[in-house]
């Protein structure tokens, strides 16, 4: 599809809104220009000192395949992961992000059909990031571990951009943390210089529109945001 009509297809609330989570890809691959191109225009981020401090790193084909099959001797033997480099979720959370988090776990489980104390299940579940969901295309985010609590906040920006660009393209994505409990495999493929930390993976391609799932809730805009008015 050339460029403009692409624009025309979604415009920007349509591809915030379209966005999801995706855990169930086809196999469909990806073509190399398409990647190409959303992460050309997503290099037009916004950072802090413009100092786009993300280092990333694309999978595809025989290195993805590697990967995957690295991750997935791991979770067969029950390896619980590298020592981790950040907290995934602050220790002790309190009302109300305890409980957005339980609820979106709550939801997601229910959308597969997986009881609360049907712990092989979630943990299956869970695995399945490790597989990618499927996806043909892996993104993996690096930070430089000098790098403060803005830059960060950077990637995420970053990230973001990339995923509503998926969307213009027709693709789909899911940004996973989880890819950091077995950090050291990803390490092994990717070889990133010393010095970067992985941040997150993100997983890219076709929606599977078999996947069951519903959509995530949002608190209200009351609940976070406050307009002072003159
Ligand atoms: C930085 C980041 C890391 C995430 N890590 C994971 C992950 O490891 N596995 C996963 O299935 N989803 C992961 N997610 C997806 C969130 O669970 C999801 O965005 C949230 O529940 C809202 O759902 P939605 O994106 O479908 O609207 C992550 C999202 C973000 C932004």
């Amino acid at each position: 599809m050339p460029r403009e009509e692409r624009q025309q297809a979604l415009d920007v609330y349509e591809a915030v809104a379209s966005r999801r989570a995706v855990r169930g890809f086809t196999d469909e691959p990806v073509p190399a220009e398409v990647l190409r191109r959303v992460l050309s225009a997503a290099a037009r981020a916004p950072s802090s000192g413009n100092m786009q401090p993300w280092q990333i790193y694309v999978l595809t084909g025989a290195p993805l395949a590697e990967l995957k099959k690295r991750a997935a001797e791991r979770v067969a033997a029950g390896d619980p992961g590298d020592q981790r480099e950040y907290q995934m979720y602050p220790s002790g959370l309190t009302f109300p992000y305890r409980d957005r988090r339980l609820a979106a776990a709550e939801k997601r489980y229910a959308a597969l059909g997986v009881p609360r104390e049907d712990r092989r299940a979630r943990d299956e579940a869970v695995a399945a990031n490790w597989d990618c969901f499927g996806a043909p295309v892996a993104l993996f985010c690096y930070i430089s571990r000098g790098m403060g609590l803005p830059q960060w906040a950077d990637t995420g920006i970053y990230l973001q951009t990339v995923m509503l660009l998926l969307r213009a393209e027709g693709l789909h994505s899911c940004p996973q943390m989880a890819w950091s409990v077995y950090r050291k495999s990803v390490a092994d493929v990717v070889s990133p210089p010393d010095g970067l930390i992985l941040f997150c993976g993100m997983s890219i391609g076709f929606a599977d529109t078999t996947t069951s799932y519903v959509r995530s809730d949002r608190a209200s805009l009351a609940e976070t945001v406050t307009f002072l008015n003159g």
